[in-house]
Formats: C-alpha cells, sequence, structure tokens
C-alpha cells in the first residue's frame, strides 16, 4: 500500500479502496469507484461554496491564511508593493516572471497606446440613465466591447489572445473613467499618453480645462499601489467565475464582464462601498459600541470591511492600505470617517465575537477611505477594484486555457425535487 494514499471503506458494501494523494489533495473522481451496484453512479463530494474543493492547479498567487501571506508568482506582496509598480506586477502575473527593462518598456508602451475606446462605445454610454451604477455600466460596456473585436473569440492563437489582453486592461481605466463622467455630465477626457497607468486614469477621472493634467505624485502611487494589492487573490469567487465562464471558451471580453459581475456583490468587491455606507450611518465614535452590540446580536448587520474566508489571521492588504491610507491623508486631509474606523477595529479587534470567529479587517476596510480621499465617490470605488483585478481574471484565465486537466465546468448536484409524475392539465390542478 503506497504511504501517500487514503484507504477507504465504504460499510454499505464492506468494499475498500486506497486512493492515492497528489498535493495533499484526492481526486473527487477516484470516489466514484465507491458503487452500492453497477447502476449506482459512484459517491460524490457535497461542498456547496467549495469549502474544501481545489478546482485547479494554479502557479500565480500563493496565500497562506493562518500566517497572513499573499505571494505573486512567488514575491511576496509587501515588497511588491513598496517596489514595483502596477504594470511591472501585471506582466509578473500573466507571464509569471518580473520583466526586463526592455520587456516592461514594451509591455508599458503597448498598454498605454490601446487605452482610446471606439467612439461608437459613446452612444452605448448614453444609453444609461445617468444615475446609473458604475459597475452596471463598466460590465455591461467591457462586454459591449469585445463585439468590436470578433477575432477574439479565437482565445487558442496566443498572438490574437495577447492582443486582447493587452486592449482590456488598457482600455478598462477609459472606460471606468468614461462612465464616471457621463455619470456627472461632465464631457469625456482622453487618455494621456505621457502619463503612467494609475495617472493616466486620474487624468480621465478629473481634467478640467487645464491643458495638460499633472497628477499629484502621492495619489498617483498610493492608488498604483491599490492597483498592485487588488491585482490578484487567487480562487476568489469572481476569478472563480472568470474560469468558469471561461472554461465554455467564450471570448475574454464576456468573461470579464460576468467575472465583474460577481466582483460587483457586497460579499466581495462591493464591500467597500458597504464600508462607507456603514461607517455614515454609524456618524459619530460615540456610536461605535452600540453597533458592535447590534453586529454580535446578529441582528443581520455585519462589521463591512471585516471576515475573509481565507484569511484567518490578518490580511496583508489591509496593513499596507493602513500606511497608504496615512500617506493619501497627508495630502488630502484625514477623513472624518477615520476616527470611526479606528474605533470600529480598535474594539472588534479586542471583542471575543471577533477574536473567537477569526474576523480581522480586510482589504476593503480602508481602502475606501483613501478613495472618499481621493475624491472618488463611493458608487466608483468597486469599479477601482475591478481595474487591476481584471490583469488577475486574464492571468487565471491564460492559466487555465494552457492546463489540460481542465475543461468545460460543471458542476454535480443532489437532486432534491419531485419524483417522476405526470403532467395534470390545468383542469384539474
Ligand atoms: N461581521 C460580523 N460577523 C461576521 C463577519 C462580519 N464581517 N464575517 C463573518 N462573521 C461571522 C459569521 O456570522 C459567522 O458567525 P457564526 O459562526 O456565529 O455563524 C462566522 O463569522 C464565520 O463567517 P462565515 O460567514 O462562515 O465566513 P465566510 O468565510 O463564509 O465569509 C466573508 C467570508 C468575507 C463573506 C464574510 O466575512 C463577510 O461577509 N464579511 C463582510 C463583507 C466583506 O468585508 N467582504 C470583503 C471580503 S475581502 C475582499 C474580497 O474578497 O472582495
Amino acid at each position: 500500500m503506497a504511504s501517500d494514499s487514503l484507504k477507504i471503506t465504504d460499510n454499505r458494501t464492506g468494499s475498500s479502496f486506497d486512493l492515492p494523494i497528489t498535493e495533499g489533495t484526492i481526486k473527487a473522481t477516484d470516489l466514484r469507484k465507491f458503487k452500492t451496484g453497477p447502476e449506482d453512479f459512484g459517491l460524490m463530494t457535497y461542498d456547496p461554496a467549495f469549502m474544501n474543493t481545489a478546482a485547479c492547479r494554479s502557479a500565480i498567487t500563493f496565500i497562506d491564511g493562518d500566517k497572513g501571506i499573499l505571494e505573486y508568482r512567488g514575491y511576496p506582496i509587501e515588497q511588491l508593493a513598496e517596489k514595483s509598480t502596477y504594470l511591472e506586477v501585471a506582466y509578473l502575473l500573466l507571464n509569471g516572471e518580473l520583466p526586463a527593462k526592455a520587456q516592461l518598456d514594451d509591455w508599458t508602451h503597448d498598454v498605454t497606446f490601446h487605452t482610446i475606446l471606439n467612439e461608437r462605445l459613446k452612444s452605448l454610454l448614453d444609453a444609461f440613465r445617468f444615475d446609473a451604477h458604475p459597475m452596471g455600466r463598466f460590465m455591461s460596456t467591457v462586454a459591449a466591447l469585445g463585439t468590436f473585436y470578433p477575432e477574439a473569440k479565437n482565445i487558442f492563437d496566443i498572438e490574437c489572445r495577447n492582443k486582447q489582453i493587452v486592449r482590456i486592461i488598457a482600455k478598462v481605466i477609459t472606460i471606468a473613467a468614461f462612465n464616471y463622467r457621463h455619470r456627472i455630465g461632465m464631457p469625456y477626457a482622453y487618455p494621456d499618453n505621457d502619463l503612467s497607468y494609475a495617472g493616466n486614469f486620474l487624468n480621465m477621472m478629473f481634467r478640467m480645462t487645464e491643458y495638460k493634467y499633472k497628477p499629484d505624485p502621492a495619489l498617483e502611487r498610493a492608488l498604483d499601489v491599490l492597483f498592485i494589492l487588488h491585482a490578484d487573490h487567487e480562487q476568489n469567487a469572481s476569478t472563480s467565475v472568470m474560469r468558469s465562464v471561461g472554461s465554455s471558451h467564450v471570448d475574454p471580453y464576456s468573461a470579464v464582464a460576468a467575472a465583474a459581475a460577481a466582483l460587483y456583490g457586497p460579499l466581495h468587491g462591493g464591500a467597500n462601498e458597504a464600508v462607507i455606507h456603514m461607517l455614515t450611518e454609524i456618524g459619530s465614535v460615540k456610536n461605535v459600541p452600540g453597533f458592535i452590540d447590534k453586529v454580535k446580536a446578529g441582528e443581520g448587520v455585519k462589521l463591512m470591511g471585516f471576515g475573509h474566508r481565507i484569511y484567518k489571521n490578518y490580511d496583508p492588504r489591509a496593513k499596507i492600505i493602513k500606511k497608504v491610507a496615512d500617506e493619501v491623508f497627508d495630502v488630502t486631509g484625514r477623513s472624518p470617517l477615520l476616527d470611526i474606523a479606528l474605533e470600529l477595529e480598535r474594539i472588534a479587534l479586542h471583542d471575543d465575537y471577533f477574536v473567537k470567529r477569526k474576523l480581522y479587517p480586510n482589504v476593503d476596510f480602508y481602502s475606501g477611505l483613501i478613495y472618499q480621499a481621493m475624491r472618488i465617490p463611493m458608487e466608483m470605488f468597486t469599479v477601482i477594484f475591478a481595474i487591476p483585478r481584471v490583469c488577475g481574471w486574464l492571468a487565471q484565465w491564460q492559466e487555465m486555457l494552457e492546463d489540460p486537466d481542465q475543461k468545460i465546468a460543471r458542476p454535480r448536484q443532489i437532486y432534491t425535487g419531485s419524483q417522476r409524475r405526470d403532467y395534470k392539465p390545468i383542469s384539474s390542478r
């Protein structure tokens, strides 16, 4: 008997099998050997919400949730946040290695020179109601963008695929900013190729009548660091959607639009917006204990920006973000909501309810305060999360397409409905 195997005896039949253990997992399909008879489909696992199921092998992002470790391609997030730039990190995630100087120059040039949108997309933006949520606009515009590039469906043509990856990463800042300008009734500000990726986004968001927009270097760097922190996070809900939708071999624009929809929810990327709503509702530091009591009473109130499926110690991104917040507030002035956030964190980190459940601030707890200080309206927060996460989605999608183990994603179910029965005419129901 191999030592790296699992012996299971099926007490229904007495049969037992050794299942090989590889990389800390058994193959779910090996369980099909356990049958009660020839008609039996075989044993399955039941794992709603994928609490204990590895759906892929991946070499992109490593997380140790108990130790609070996050690495992209082996590089600690702390080092990347301090020393790298978002475009360099995007290259790393997509290609597996940090770029040499010439590679980075080419990549930066390619992304910078693909930021312009086809002008016809502007009529799509015009179709939205003036107050349409920017995430609804974002996912629709990304999906519509794909219709301009019908060749994008050639997903196994590497050159064509890389071109779409450049286009998507380049154009999401323009889509995001145009949607914002449309919402507030401002004329669109076009990309300026002299600016960095983050600087260009700020330019398209905030440029008024000045001949040349000059982003504040501290805010530009802060946004770039936030982009680095949000670029990938292994198999989270939206990335799983990207892989699942992509497994049908649809074009990447459609898959990115679907992943963005998953990100929109308040339990995922929508939490940064929900945090500001929560802090505003609490209103003042003196109301914090009362709010914490409501959360603990389980009255359906959650401490938004706290807790994580994987991190059970701390979220390393939250630590970096707290530092970035201080740097941003030095430029913009302190957010009045910061004191409430700090008090919530202080109480929660010492309260038994949160300690027992290992609930710590996550990436969304302070990021909203930074965006707000940068004059980015609340409804845009999840879009700002989506912009860099697009790169993670594409890296994971590309890895999935090249993985010979992968097929169209198709989970099983346990059927709980009626037994077969005959149709009843409406008169006898
Ligand atoms: N406030 C109060 N209680 C909480 C919270 C919270 N934020 N998060 C979890 N709990 C409690 C939960 O009620 C449960 O308690 P009990 O055992 O008594 O039933 C226990 O902690 C375990 O929670 P869970 O819901 O089983 O944990 P999960 O892994 O399914 O959910 C989560 C993870 C992130 C969805 C959840 O912590 C949450 O809803 N947090 C607030 C929303 C949020 O900040 N989301 C952003 C996540 S990080 C960025 C991203 O991924 O997009």
